[in-house]
């Protein structure tokens, strides 16, 4: 098994075929709809899924292990994941257990996956409710970046992925948080083209090697990858109180997060407000559509709690961030008006 993120880029999906070039046998696991978009740049065996956040569960798990049985696969085949990080989260889980560990490699289709969910090794399904509660850390043999992919992606999908890209620059890259949203004003008010598409690459790989940094330092999550939570205690609770999609529950929790820092005095109001004012012109969603006291209650129940603590990752300034624990005892209290 891999011990270490191994990020790569590519120009054009051709490139794909040379990277396989020297495995026995490949078998690929993608989404339907990627399927029909670019199926094509992917001559081996496929296994097609349908990738929504209800069939990330163990029962689909089972059937991605029949189909693998089907496709021939033995101890020395690699498993391809392509499509965005629901692809991604249930194929590493998949590959990582069937015959006790496949080799597999992670072709990401959607920004969110390829500046987040595809790096790291965190994988799973959803049980009983609780999002990502089964899984396990493994590393993927590769995470190949190609932004070709993301000309296809329906804005709102877009939007979610600059979420997850602009919480890498808040927790480490002033600049790049700067300069991205400056390039992102108003993105939401247009159709995307090829142009934009190129202009935020660099910021896409730059935020893909924030998080395989962090990783590569604290690989299963004893201290500093904590910080990539920042604003997810409030995204998952949106997420199961609202159904909302990740990415935008991320943007409303990363300001949440801004907002808490100022009440704790961590944060200056003015920087905090920099965040929502940027996060706006993008056109990514703010203020929580439920009162905050309702979110403190799915927090409780999250499976990030530990002991009487929930850790919530706090904003000193832009391009830097710590971890802060509070009392569930105190935690209606301390969030109840940040909505
Ligand atoms: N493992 C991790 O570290 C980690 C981190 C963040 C998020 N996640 C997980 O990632 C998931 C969300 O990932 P996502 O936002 O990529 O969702 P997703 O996989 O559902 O993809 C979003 C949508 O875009 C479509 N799509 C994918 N690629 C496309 C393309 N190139 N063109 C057009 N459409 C395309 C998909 O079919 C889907 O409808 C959640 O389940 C979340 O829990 C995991």
């Amino acid at each position: 098994m891999e011990d270490s993120v191994k990020l790569l880029t590519c120009f054009s999906p051709d490139e794909i075929l040379s990277l396989l070039s020297r495995e026995r046998h490949v078998v690929v696991i993608i989404d339907s709809k990627v399927k029909q978009l670019y199926g094509n740049y992917f001559p081996y065996p496929q296994i097609e899924i349908d990738a929504t956040e209800n069939n990330k569960t163990l029962e689909n798990l089972s059937l991605i292990a029949d189909k693998l049985m089907d496709a021939g696969t033995d101890r020395d085949s690699f498993v391809l994941a392509v499509g965005g990080g629901i692809t991604t989260d249930i194929v590493g889980f998949a590959a990582s257990v069937f015959y006790r560990g496949l080799r597999f490699g992670f072709v990401p289709t959607t920004l969110l996956a390829q500046v987040d969910a595809s790096i790291g090794g965190k994988n799973g399904v959803n049980s009983n409710g609780y999002k990502n509660i089964l899984g396990t850390i493994t590393q993927p043999a590769f995470t190949l970046l190609c932004p070709a992919f993301l000309e296809t992606l329906p804005m709102e999908e877009f939007l979610g992925g600059v979420s997850e890209m602009l919480k890498s620059f808040v927790i480490g890259d002033r600049d790049s948080f700067f300069k991205s949203t400056a390039l992102l004003n108003g993105i939401s008010k247009r159709k995307l083209q090829k142009a934009d598409i190129d202009a935020i690459a660099p910021y896409a790989q730059k935020a893909a090697s924030i998080k395989a940094a962090i990783v590569e330092r604290d690989m299963y999550e004893k201290g500093e990858r904590k910080q990539l939570n920042l604003g997810h205690t409030f995204a998952h609770a949106l997420e199961k109180k609202t159904g909302m999609p990740h990415g935008q529950a991320v943007a409303i929790g990363i300001c949440m997060a801004a907002r808490l820092s100022v009440k704790l005095s961590l944060l200056d109001d003015a920087e905090a407000k920099t965040i929502e004012n940027s996060f706006t012109a993008i056109g990514l969603e703010t203020h929580s559509p439920v009162p905050a006291s309702e979110l403190a209650k799915a927090m409780i129940m999250d499976k990030k709690k530990s002991g009487d603590t929930i850790s919530f990752i706090l904003i000193e300034r832009i391009g830097k961030c710590i971890i802060h624990p509070v009392n569930i005892d105190a935690l209606e209290g301390v969030i109840y008006d940040l909505s």
